[in-house]
């Protein structure tokens, strides 16, 4: 009897180490294997592994195609552990039936908070103050030492109004700023709320002292922000990009940043990921990099594992998951 519950047992590959509790609550329902790798299994590995597999749990660092998908005729759903799911094919998903599912929500405060720490990171030049005392180069107080600009009362342009826009909004507003926003659909609860604007990306681009990315990537944002748009900013302008790397033409911010076309930048994402050693962006003081780490709090982390076990694992029983990106799959 025992026996034939446990064939029952979905079969899980994992394709990196998560935390414990989620772990064990998959565990519970599933038989997995992890890919305890630091880094992410390399496609092929990973083509290798699927082929009994009825659910995959993935990262953003997988990239999921019909390769894989072909190599998996079992699988059910991909639980992708982020809000973000341009590493997934979702359109090769929904035409084998397959669910893919992501994790929006839990991480919106943590990111938010990041976005914010990038800011005014760059806003007041935390990184190379902190790169001047670790070179021993700290001699004095001086009044014309690493002077930056100030956040408050500056006006915040955001670019993707959904839920990680809008918390940052709410911070913002504790700074005093102006804020306007951009985005592909008006926010009329966001402008009453939070008294923040719209404005067209162009208005928006001009009219901000900081603007910040917060919309998904899409064939529609891919370089959304490059030499033209770096041509409509303002030379004291600070741009701040936690959402995907490609969104911004990583060749136009060196230009811009070099030929201070624009003041600064804070990334947490960059095209490539990770940036190349050999990126001249890593050349310029006027940039402040972060190795994509705006969800990367414990209590975070563990929600957003948490989630994708769930719906996981209500794909796996043939439920419906809680967050679904391709609902057409789903049988009515
Ligand atoms: C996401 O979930 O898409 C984030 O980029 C991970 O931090």
């Amino acid at each position: 009897m025992a026996s034939q519950v446990e064939a029952m047992r979905p079969n899980v590959y994992v394709t990196r180490l998560i935390p414990e509790t989620p772990l064990k609550k998959l565990a519970e329902y599933c038989d997995y294997r992890v890919w305890e790798g630091e880094l992410p299994v390399p496609h092929h590995v990973l083509v290798r592994e699927v082929p009994a597999v009825d659910a995959l749990l993935s990262l953003l660092t997988d990239k999921i195609d019909g390769t894989v998908m072909n190599a998996a005729p079992k699988l059910r759903i991909i639980s992708n552990m982020a809000v973000g799911f341009d590493n997934v094919d979702v359109r090769e998903a929904t035409k084998r039936k397959i669910i893919v599912s992501n994790t929006p929500g839990v991480l919106t405060d943590t990111t938010a908070d990041f976005a914010f720490a990038l800011l005014l990171a760059a806003a007041r030049r935390v990184g190379e103050g902190e790169r001047m005392v670790r070179a021993r180069k700290w001699k004095t107080w001086g009044p014309m030492i690493l002077l930056g600009q100030d956040v408050h009362h500056a006006t915040l342009g955001i670019i993707g109004a959904g839920r990680i826009g809008a918390e940052v909004a709410k911070r913002a507003k504790g700074f005093d700023m102006k804020i306007i926003y951009h985005d592909s659909v008006r926010r009329p609860d966001l402008e009453k709320t939070l008294g923040v604007e719209f404005r067209d990306l162009r208005a928006l681009l001009v009219e901000s002292d900081f603007v910040t990315i917060h919309c998904p990537l899409v064939p529609e944002t891919h370089h959304l922000i490059g030499e033209e748009e770096f041509k409509l900013m303002k030379n004291t302008a600070i741009l701040i990009n936690s959402a995907r790397g490609p969104i911004v033409d990583p060749k136009a911010l060196y230009n811009a940043l070099r030929s201070r076309q624009i003041a600064y930048a804070a990334l947490d994402v960059t095209e490539p990921e990770p940036i190349p050693m050999d990126d001249p962006l890593l050349t310029l003081e006027n940039i402040v990099i972060a190795p994509h780490i705006a969800s990367a709090s414990v209590a975070t982390r563990t929600k957003m594992a948490m989630m994708a076990v769930d719906n996981l694992l209500a794909g796996v029983k043939g439920e419906k998951p809680p967050y679904v990106v391709n609902p057409e799959v789903l049988g009515k």
